[in-house]
């Protein structure tokens, strides 16, 4: 499934790897329609659907619990990339009958980067093959996580830093965490829409085009909104467009309440 740069960069590596790729594709920016990745089901069938839940190039959401259940009824196995979208909105990977889910340790969750949470059910694990790479080989990872067996040398004050990261998490409540990042995304939003700003992407075809803001994890707080759009206020005024004093703080301030 591709629309956005994370798509289509998992396109590549599944074709690196000698898989046969057939893409379901939206425009960047728009969300993938579950019905299109259905047809395409239908239409020859596939053995792995491969999704991006939160696509980070453009900021869109991907109906993945949709595309999970087609792909479950046409008897495929579903990755989801959720290396964005963990600790910032709803994912429930067992609810939503997802085969494989990984994410990453520096987005929503807040802790340094270089760790990947990744889960699989069972049904995926049924259908293991031998694996070219080592470092990649679930079976050795498995002996040395659950078996302590030596596979290689963890970074140990990475997994301190998640075990931290995870336990603000926990102490803000999960559910607190979704709505504050929903809730900073309308603010932005609407400071954006007082400048006749989009917020988008920066990357692939949209490079040059439109800027990324990224409100993560901690943050994801008034203060980076604010402080953002006081100073494109600036810079929009200092270029010489007609930006009324505060009209972007101003109406973020009214969006926070
Ligand atoms: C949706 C998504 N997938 C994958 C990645 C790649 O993560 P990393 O840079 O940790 O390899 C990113 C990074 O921004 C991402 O946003």
């Amino acid at each position: 499934v591709v629309n956005g740069y994370f798509g289509a960069r998992l396109a590549e590596m599944v074709t690196r790897y000698g898989g046969e790729v057939r893409r379901v594709e939206a425009e960047w920016g728009r969300a993938i329609d579950a019905r299109a990745v259905r047809a395409a089901l239908e239409d020859g069938g596939a053995d792995l659907v491969v999704v991006v839940h939160a696509e980070t190039s453009t900021g869109v959401q991907n109906p993945v619990r949709e595309i999970a259940a087609a792909a479950r009824a046409h008897d495929a196995l579903v990755l989801v990339d959720a290396v964005t979208s963990l600790g910032g909105m709803p994912l429930d990977v067992a609810a939503w009958d997802v085969d494989a889910c990984y994410s990453g340790s520096q987005k929503c969750l807040g802790a340094p980067s270089g760790l990947a949470p990744i889960v699989f059910t069972p049904r995926a694990l049924a259908r293991r093959v031998p694996c070219r790479s080592f470092y990649l080989d679930l079976g050795l990872l498995q002996e040395y996580w659950v078996g302590r067996k030596y596979h290689h040398t963890i970074a140990a004050t990475l997994v301190y830093a998640l075990r931290e990261a995870l336990t603000i998490v926990e102490e803000e409540g999960l559910e607190t965490r979704w709505a504050r990042h929903e809730r900073h995304h309308r603010v932005l939003t609407a400071g954006l829409e007082a400048f006749n700003i989009e917020v988008g992407a920066g990357m692939g075809p949209l490079a040059g085009k439109v800027w990324r803001v990224g409100l993560m994890g901690a943050g994801s707080v008034p203060s980076s909104i604010l402080i953002l759009l006081g100073a494109l206020e600036h810079i929009l005024r200092q270029t010489g467009h007609a930006v009324q004093p505060g009209a972007g703080t101003g109406a973020a301030l009214e969006a926070l309440g």
